[in-house]
Order: structure tokens, then sequence, then C-alpha cells
């Protein structure tokens, strides 16, 4: 019989046990949410069933195929950057974290993956040029259209030799060669297709270098969106660190030793995302360098400690901002982005540095990998409920979600219950609309609430209210980690 004081015992841990997320079914969500951005002919296995096939002549403007890939976000415009970004973080999760999912959720996964690579390989099909996006931008914001619906200009924009774009290029060369270790066992041909594809996606970003929105017209169809804000010297080294790991050619590290200098490895730029690759980028070069394998790169691992003790509150060093919440906050609007993006990071530099019995050098005061898990965990469980609006910021997880994302497809009526032909500014009603979206984007993570935690529910406030595809990327490698480590980082007293 079990004493009643135990029994007592056993609830209460298992109450403490019960609060924690469902990191499984939020893990499943955050892939679900691709298949809603699909761009082109959809298959017969998917799941969201309230999508069609859409953009079905793409590229058909410069006489090639490009159809396929995602949508960005809320509208219906394939921008190349970002889309390299999020392929390049989806692989990263399932490189660090695919070995704790659930087979389904690892096989929907690369998927996923291969549904942006597919498309990434027809942009750089043609020799001398890079396809960097599709979708007149301006005459799409201009509408509230779904994507079955679409009826704006599909331009087609590329880079060449003479108006480069080493941002796209690099990028591309880092998410080619990340997905290639994805798919080294699952497809060792298509693996080493992407690997090949990456290696040249990278001499032409080496070869030519520049920035995209340096070119007139290419600016007046990327900016004021996915500007090049910050250089392409980032992606050149990012694009040499993707491809040094996934083929450990010792040509990629010359590089990244060589340029590190003047591409400006130094300025170890405290940043994570689709335009600033610096912090990441001090992440995955730390690696080898933790390994023991190349000690000129310990520089990188140096500058991703400092990036790590502004996350830790008990180091001294400045702290980045947080909310009163305890959420990462970074003005600009889409803040989730750097939520999931730091989060996943923090993660990832606790797995090197455990694997190598190391701690991060916070000044006075040694910083061990379960530090960095528990705020990855506060982090990623702010994001799924535990917040002062008592809401999760993921759709359709949890009690209470957002209803109101700022998404042309999920706001409008889908084309199965309403096939009729929706135009332009038909679609303004539903934008106005008070009501909830009557087709839920399951697994997007929205922007996110302001800097004093507080989330409205407003479609037209797209900072907080909007979905990316590189808000939910790095989330899917931190889920995975939590469904296997529900309680990582706590510290029990
Ligand atoms: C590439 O872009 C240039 C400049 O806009 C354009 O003149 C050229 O036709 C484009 N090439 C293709 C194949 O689309
Ligand atoms: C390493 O990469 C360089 C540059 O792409 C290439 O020329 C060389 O053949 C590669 N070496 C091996 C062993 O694959
Ligand atoms: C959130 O839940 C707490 C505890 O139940 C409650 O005190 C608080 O008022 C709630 N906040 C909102 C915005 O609903």
């Amino acid at each position: 019989m079990t004493p009643f004081f135990l029994l007592q015992l056993l609830i209460s841990v298992s109450l403490t046990l019960a609060s924690s997320h469902d990191y499984h079914e939020a893990l499943s969500k955050s892939i679900l949410f691709f298949e809603g951005q699909r761009s082109g002919k959809l298959p017969p296995d998917q799941r969201a069933g309230w999508r069609g096939d859409s953009a079905l002549s793409d590229g058909s403007e410069a006489g090639v195929d490009l159809t396929g890939g995602y949508y960005d976000a809320g509208d219906n415009v394939k921008f190349g950057f970002p889309m390299a970004f999020t392929t390049t973080m989806l692989s990263w999760s399932v490189i660090e974290f695919g070995e704790l999912m659930p087979t389904d959720e690892l096989r929907n996964a690369a998927v996923a993956i291969r549904w942006a690579t597919d498309y990434l390989l027809k942009t750089i099909s043609h020799p001398g040029l890079v396809f960097v996006q599709v979708g007149n931008p301006i005459s799409d914001h201009n509408c509230w259209e779904r994507p079955e619906d679409m009826d704006t200009a599909r331009t087609v924009y590329n880079v060449s030799a003479d108006r480069p774009g080493s941002e796209v290029a690099g990028e591309t060369a880092a998410a080619l060669a990340a997905a290639s270790m994805v798919f080294r066992d699952i497809d060792p041909g298509y693996s080493q297709t992407l690997l090949e594809n990456a290696m040249r996606a990278f001499e032409f970003a080496d070869t030519y270098k520049g920035a995209y929105s340096d070119d007139p017209q290419l600016k007046a169809g990327v900016c004021p969106f996915y500007c090049d804000f910050d250089g392409y010297q980032d992606e050149l080294l990012w694009g040499a660190a993707w491809l040094r790991r996934a083929s450990q050619n010792d040509s990629f590290l010359d590089y990244i030793q060589n340029n590190g200098k003047t591409l400006g490895a130094d300025d170890n730029i405290n940043e994570f995302g689709w335009d600033n690759k610096h912090a990441g980028l001090n992440v995955l070069v730390s690696k080898e360098f933790m390994e023991g394998q190349a000690l000129s790169l310990e520089s990188y691992k140096e500058f991703a400690d400092s990036f790590m003790c502004t996350l830790i509150p008990e180091s001294s060093s400045s702290h980045i901002q947080f909310t009163p919440g305890g959420l990462i906050y970074r003005p600009g609007g889409s803040n989730m982005q750097h939520v999931t993006s730091i989060s996943f990071l923090l993660l990832t530099y606790a797995k090197y540095l455990s694997k190598s019995s190391q701690t991060a050098n916070c000044g006075s005061i040694q910083v061990d990998p379960s530090s960095l898990q528990l705020q990855a965990k506060k982090q990623v469980d702010y994001l799924l409920g535990d917040n002062p609006m008592n809401m999760s910021y993921m759709v359709g997880y949890g009690d209470r979600y957002p209803q109101r994302i700022h998404h042309r497809g999920s706001s409008l009526p889908s084309v199965s219950s309403h096939p009729q032909f929706i135009a332009c500014k038909d679609g303004s009603d539903y934008y106005k609309s008070a009501n909830p979206n009557p087709n839920p984007l399951v697994g997007a993570v929205v922007g996110g609430p302001g800097e004093d935690d507080v989330y409205e529910d407003d479609r037209a406030d797209f900072r907080k209210s909007e979905p990316t595809t590189y808000i939910n990327a790095p989330l899917v490698g931190v889920l995975a980690y939590f469904v296997a480590n529900p309680n990582a980082g706590l510290v029990l007293t």
C-alpha cells in the first residue's frame, strides 16, 4: 500500500509535469503549417485541405519553370532570400534534433524541406543566373486575394554576373548544403544533387560579389520587404560554413579562415535572422573548434559565448531586451522570428558544449548547457501559452490562440467552400471583418505580442498577426528537442 504522504507527493509531481506542454502536438503542427504555405501543384497527400493548386505558370514570363516553393508569409509572393533561409533552418533543425523526432514527424519535416529544395534547384538550373523572386510585391500587396485566384503580375526577378546577388546565392548554397545532410541516408542520390548544386550556387555567389538590392530594378522588387540591409558578406561565410559541414571539404574551411576578416566575421553582430547570419555562423563554426579540429576558429566560440551571455540572466554582460513576461524582444515587427531562431541557437550551442564537456565563458561565470536549455524552455513555453495573455501564439494549439491572422488564404473562404473567383479588391470585406479566419492555418506562429506582452488579435496589425516561414523553421528543431527532453534545463530543488 502506498503511504498517503507518498501519494500526495506523486500527485504534486505529476501536476507539475502536467503543466508542461504537449510538445509533440506542437511539433506536428509546426510542420503542418508549411503545407498551408505551399505554392504550385499540390500532391494527393496534402493535409491542409483548404488549399488548392496555385501559381501553376510561375516562371513562364521568363520561359522557365518556377512552380512550387513556399509563399513566405500572409501574401502570395515567393521571396527567394527568406525562402532559402527557411530551408537552411528547417534542415538545421533536422540535422541537430531530427533523431529526437517521432518517425512520422521526421518524415513530414523531410517532405517540407524537399518542397523547398525542389524549388531552389529550379532557381539555379540556368547557368549564369539565379532566379531570386516570383511575384511583383507591390501589386500582390495591393490585393487581398487567395493564392488559388491570384491574377497579379508574377514578375520573375533574376541576378547574374552583371547584377550580382551574393546574399541570395550564398543563402541558397547554405540551404542546399544543409538539406544534403538531411537526405544523406533517406535519398543518397538526391543528397548528392543538392550538394553539387550547393557548390555551384556558392561559386556563383563568391565569383560575382554584390548585394541584389544595389541594382535599381531588383531593388524595386525586393525592397522594402527583403532588401539586403546588412550586406552579403555574412552569407558568403555562412554558405562556406555549411558546405564545410556537409562536405568536410577543406577548401571551405580554408575559405572561412582566409576570408573571415575581409568578410566581417569579427563584426560579431548579435543577430540571427533571414538578413543577418552572424550569431548562427558563430554557433555553427564553433562546433568544429570545440571538437578540437580547427584551433584557428577559436574566435567563433568566443563570439558565440558572448552572444549566449546576453541571454543568461546570471551573466554580468549586457542583456538583450525581454518583455516583462520574459519573452525575448527586438523592435521591428515579427518578433517571434527572433524568439524561435535564438531558442534554436541556445539549444544547439548547449548540445555542442555538452558533447565536448565545455561551458560558455561569461566573464566571471561559466554558463553550463542546462542554463541555455532553461532559457530556451522559457521562450518556447511562453510561445505556447505561459504568458500574460494566457494564449498560445501558435494557431490551433491550446485553448486560446490567434483567430485573425494576417494571411490571405486563411482569412478568405476556401476554394472548396467558395469556388467562385474572388477578385483583388473583393477580398477587402474579409480583410476588414471582425470574424475569425475561416481556415485555421494550423501550426502558424504569428509575429506575437508587443514589448508590453499585449496581443490584440488584429488582422490589420501585420507586425503582430502575420506568420512567416522563418518563424516556424527553427521552431521545428526546438520542439523536437523538447519532445525528447520536456524538462530539460529545469533545476529540481
Ligand atoms: C534577367 O533579368 C534581366 C533584367 O531584368 C532581364 O533583362 C532578363 O531578361 C532576365 N532573364 C531571364 C531569363 O529572365
Ligand atoms: C573541394 O572543393 C573544391 C572547391 O569546390 C573542389 O575543387 C575540390 O574538388 C573538392 N575536393 C574534394 C575532395 O571533393
Ligand atoms: C491569465 O491567467 C491568470 C491566472 O489564471 C489571471 O490572473 C489573469 O487575469 C489572466 N490574464 C488574462 C489576460 O486573461
